[in-house]
């Protein structure tokens, strides 16, 4: 599959005889696909079921005879205001019971019928008109299901799925009763139809209930997103991608992904270390024109997992945001660095966002590829440069990289449900340790929870993998590698209470958790060999192997030889540590990258980055501030 370039483009948001100008600009830049469509729904259905097709007719038509392949979105996250004189019901209602308001986008219920069927109708319009269009190359539903706090919904319209779900999934309210253990506080329900979202309660309400809701609406968005894919479907044979974000976990990605053919991202790398990596403020001073060196690879491998090797970065950050708390400008080859490292990872295009900066509405401050005037923007030049370097550039080629991690959305329910302690969350544990693994050079895959055939790694690792049913145990220990789990594996039962016997009850594993505690973050335990703990630990017991323990002696992190439990969150030397000695076992090459330094293999290239606003060598290679270095590979 060649390698790609895009933009993300808004016709109705320009004059019309703006837009053949616009489109010869876009391939003369070098790029292939154009976004667009994806908030037009106003446009396209101004008046309840008259539909004004004539312009996105046109659009198409411009973009497409100019060279441009289309990827057409669907307009469901912004319904129009007349929606809401049709279902007045349809808004989210947030925990607090407050129902969300238009006058932005993503107003809606995923579990609203009314609004449901509006979607259905407005999607099979759409695919009708123009499933058979020739310039339409692809599709994408809705846009970033889950943006701006939208998956959890306490409306009634939950409420009644909620009950209905519970009910075709239980067997009997005596069996939810007792699953859920609602004999504490007197919890007991007579029918399903009693049950209530689990808000507004005197106290926390029982984490067995959160779970069970998170998981309902969880299905409630994947279910949406099916009935899209299935309509589309239905008139095209184009693919259908959904553009997901960083750090958003509380919808199964991989269940989604399930019903698209192509899973893709939007990637806003500076916006992201403001807001979303867990680090401290040095590190963000250092990355903030660059971005964390390790955040946006985690989600492209997250993705290429979730897209089954398909998958795309359908927004770019080309210049600065306007949504973070601060928004600074890429310093000067990252907008370059970032669209290559999503290639380096298996990226069949990379798009950005957007094409023109907007004078009006919530995104003025956002750059695009040009200036408000039309004139070039910053990020510009380096995109005509990558569209130069990819076309000379070898194909897609990924290979299985040496060592994956498990990537379970619901174990990051459950922990959001129970983090025992302030700042304690199942992603910042697995992000850490892919930042672990990637300091020590390696190529990573990330896997769905699901998987049970892992043969050819040498290490896997299921940290903070709560949910964990046997089959999975089996097929970890039959697996021919190295096998890290720990802390807070296979500690729930499905249905959130303390597994009996005490966790992790695993295969050939003399090591069990015989009681946790959570820390404050600042008071880190000092291990025997070097580095921390801190937040999170664990008591371990059993006659295995001690391979890590405090000065004190209290064992940290037991083996039996091939699988290792780690009782704690580790800070970063200490799981270096961890993570290399595994790899030795295993027989994986590892090698320290100074910080900022990242590489991947793919299956015909080694490239290196570097994140640094500094020059950096290592060995013989001198890596620029920004620079990309790309090496032939054999094998
Ligand atoms: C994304 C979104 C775009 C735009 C962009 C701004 O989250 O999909 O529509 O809002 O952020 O950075």
């Amino acid at each position: 599959m060649k390698r790609t370039l895009g933009t993300c483009y808004y016709p109705e948001h320009w004059p019309r005889d703006m837009w053949e100008e616009d489109a010869r600009r876009m391939v003369e830049v070098g790029l292939t696909w154009v976004r667009i469509g994806e908030f037009a729904w106003s446009r396209l259905e101004p008046v309840p079921d008259q539909y004004q097709w004539d312009w996105l007719d046109q659009a198409i038509d411009v973009l497409g005879r100019a060279g441009l392949k289309i990827v057409l979105g669907t307009p469901t996250a912004t319904p129009p205001r007349w929606m809401l004189d049709r279902h007045p019901d349809m808004l989210a209602v947030d925990v607090q019971g407050r129902p969300r308001k238009f006058g932005s986008r993503r107003h809606y219920c995923f579990s609203h019928q009314g609004y449901k069927q509006e979607c259905a109708r407005i999607v099979t319009a759409l695919a009708t008109r123009y499933g058979q269009n020739p310039f339409v190359a692809a599709w994408q539903t809705d846009n970033e299901y889950g943006c701006h706090d939208t998956t959890i919904s306490y409306s009634d319209a939950a409420r009644d799925g909620f009950q209905k779900w519970l009910a075709a999934r239980c067997n009997g309210i005596t069996s939810l009763n007792e699953a859920w253990g609602n004999i504490f506080w007197s919890m007991e329900y007579d029918d399903f139809d009693q049950i209530d979202v689990p808000n507004l309660t005197v106290t926390e309400p029982n984490p067995a209930h959160q779970l069970a809701f998170r998981r309902f609406s969880s299905d409630q968005v994947v279910a949406f997103n099916k009935a899209q894919a299935e309509i589309i479907r239905l008139h095209s044979d184009a693919p259908i991608t959904h553009n997901y974000m960083g750090r958003i976990t509380d919808f199964d990605h991989f269940a989604v992904g399930a019903d698209l053919d192509i899973a893709s991202w939007d990637s806003y790398p500076l916006g992201f270390l403001e807001d979303r990596v867990d680090t401290d403020d040095d590190r963000k001073r250092r990355f903030a024109c660059q971005g964390d060196p390790d955040f946006q690879a985690f989600h492209h491998d997250l993705y290429r997992a979730v897209g089954r090797g398909r998958w795309w970065v359908m927004e770019q950050q080309p210049g600065p945001v306007n949504w973070a708390p601060h928004n600074p400008a890429p310093l000067p080859g990252m907008v370059r660095l970032w669209s290559w490292e999503a290639f380096a990872h298996g990226a069949e295009a990379v798009c950005y966002f957007r094409w023109r900066q907007v004078p009006f509405g919530q995104e003025q401050l956002h750059s695009g590829l040009l200036r408000p005037d039309s004139k070039d923007a910053i990020g510009i030049d380096e995109a005509r440069e990558v569209a130069a370097e990819i076309a000379l550039a070898p194909d897609v080629a990924n290979r299985q990289a040496p060592v994956a991690i498990l990537f379970d959305y619901d174990a990051d329910f459950g922990w959001t449900v129970q983090p025992h302690g302030d700042g304690l969350s199942y992603f910042g544990l697995i992000f850490d340790t892919y930042r672990a693994m990637r300091s020590l050079g390696l190529s990573i895959d990330i896997l769905p929870a699901t998987t049970r055939d892992f043969s050819g790694y040498g290490v896997i690792a299921a940290p903070g993998m709560l949910f964990m049913p046997n089959d999975l145990k089996s097929a970890l220990n039959a697996a021919d590698a190295q096998v890290l789990l720990g802390p807070r594996s296979a500690a729930r039962t499905g249905s959130m209470q303390i597994t009996v016997p005490l966790p992790p009850d695993f295969p050939g594993l003399d090591v069990t958790v015989s009681a946790v505690e959570s820390l404050r973050p600042d008071m880190p335990v000092n291990l025997k060999n070097g580095g921390t703990f801190q937040s999170y630990r664990e008591c371990l017991e059993g006659s295995d192997e001690i391979l890590e323990q405090t000065e004190a002696g209290d064992p940290v992190v037991m083996t039996n030889g091939r699988i290792l439990y780690v009782g704690a969150w580790l800070n970063a030397v200490a799981l270096q540590r961890v993570i290399k000695r595994a790899c030795a076992s295993a027989g994986v090459d590892t090698f320290e990258l100074p910080d900022g330094v990242r590489i991947r293999d793919t299956g015909s290239e080694r490239f290196w980055f570097n994140y640094n606003a500094t020059t950096e060598k290592v060995g013989n290679l001198t890596l620029s501030a920004g620079a990309v270095i790309r090496q032939g590979m054999s094998g």
